[in-house]
């Protein structure tokens, strides 16, 4: 049975319809934050302060939403963000987030926890458009061997940069996974990342458990020179809030910049993400791309998050809304909505394209 896309006006209907759908589990992994889930309502919140100081009588008759993300081009400045285990979600998972982002022409980051190969979603994204971008996210784990094995793998299937999740030393507490004793689904497997001698994730204590060897409690900026050393793709910081870090990210060759809390999923209480990226974008100063993600659920807030010096969003829970409620065709309504409430937003607010969301656009 099909969906009926047409009454799915804005990524809130597909939250709102996909939180009807799915089962418990899945449900509450995929909206939870960490405790109390402030900084998951503030990341939301915070973009909706910012008014936009539109401009008038410009000529917008000509525009476009395209932009270049780390060097490379894109439909929109967007891409999608990491999420795990999106099998969860829809018996395609990952094959149909690469073919929607492949199709809407943004750039996947393939979760290093996901349910399917990278190789697999690589050749999905390709055969829909032979230039599509994939870059893979990645944990520094206990075990660096399986780390550089990944990022070999990931080089070889065609992913132009990894992204290196930093914000994990530990598990942040979602309580809602625990009261659901929270466990990876039988018959699904995270396939980058099973643990040798047996599988991952059958615990049935939350994924605290399940997966804490995958990251690693020890690390310090030598190991992210261990795996900048480690391979000639460019990596991506994920997951950074303080300026001093975005800057020693950078002098020690971070490509690229994401502002991100993981979404308000790991300390709950710190701050939107919004309110800090204008504070990292100035210590980066220009010499990488700064990206940003949480909360962001507008074309609104792709334009605000322009106006304070990124050079592109991410996007993670509302593909995996567009991914329960309809599959590949979900995200790819779920990207066409932003694109067009870009388009409008760019008009109304005086720009013809991305390179006109100046800071003076945010009312002081
Ligand atoms: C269900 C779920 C799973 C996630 N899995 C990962 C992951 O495997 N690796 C990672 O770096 N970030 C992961 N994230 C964080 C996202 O990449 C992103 O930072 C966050 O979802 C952005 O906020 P938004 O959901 O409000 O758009 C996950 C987020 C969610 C909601």
């Amino acid at each position: 049975m099909t969906t009926d896309l047409a009454p799915f006006l804005n990524l809130d209907d597909f939250e709102r319809h996909a939180l009807e759908v799915l089962p418990a589990m899945p449900r509450d992994y995929y909206r939870s934050g960490a405790w109390a889930e402030t900084t998951l309502r503030e990341n939301r919140a915070a973009w909706e302060r910012l008014r936009i100081w539109y401009r008038v009588m410009r000529d917008v008759s000509a525009r476009t939403t395209a932009a270049t993300v780390l060097g490379g081009p894109a439909a929109m400045p967007l891409c999608v963000a990491p999420t795990a285990l999106q099998k969860m979600a829809h018996p395609d998972g990952e094959l149909a987030t690469a073919r929607a982002s492949a199709r809407a022409g943004v750039p996947m980051i393939v979760s290093s926890l996901s349910t399917t190969t990278i190789e697999d979603i690589r050749a999905a994204a390709t055969a829909v458009d032979p230039a599509a971008r994939t870059w893979m996210q990645m944990y520094i784990g206990r075990d660096r061997g399986m780390v550089r094995a990944l990022a070999q793998r990931a080089q070889a299937a065609g992913c132009d940069a990894l992204v290196l999740t930093v914000d994990t030393p530990v598990w942040g507490i979602r309580e809602r996974d625990i009261r659901n004793h929270f466990r990876v689904p039988d018959g699904l497997r995270i396939v980058h990342l099973e643990r040798p001698g047996g599988p991952t994730g059958h615990t049935g204590s939350g994924i605290q458990e399940a997966l804490s060897w995958t990251i690693d409690a020890s690390l310090t900026w030598k190991d992210f020179e261990w795996l900048r050393d480690s391979t000639p793709l460019p990596v991506i910081l994920k997951g950074v809030c303080r300026p001093e870090d975005a800057k020693r990210g950078v002098e020690l060759g971070a490509k690229g910049i994401l502002v991100s809390n993981h979404g308000g999923r790991q300390l709950d209480g710190s701050p939107a993400t919004v309110e800090v990226l204008p504070h990292c974008v100035e210590a980066v100063g220009g010499r990488v791309p700064v990206l940003v993600d949480g909360g962001v659920r507008r074309g609104t807030d792709i334009l605000r998050a322009l106006a304070l010096g990124a050079q592109a969003v991410c996007i993670g829970r509302p593909v995996l809304w567009g991914l329960a409620t309809a599959g590949e065709q979900g995200i790819e309504r779920v990207l066409g909505i932003l694109k067009q409430e870009l388009d409008v937003t760019l008009a109304l607010a005086g720009c013809a394209g991305v390179a006109d969301a100046t800071a003076d656009l945010l009312l002081p």
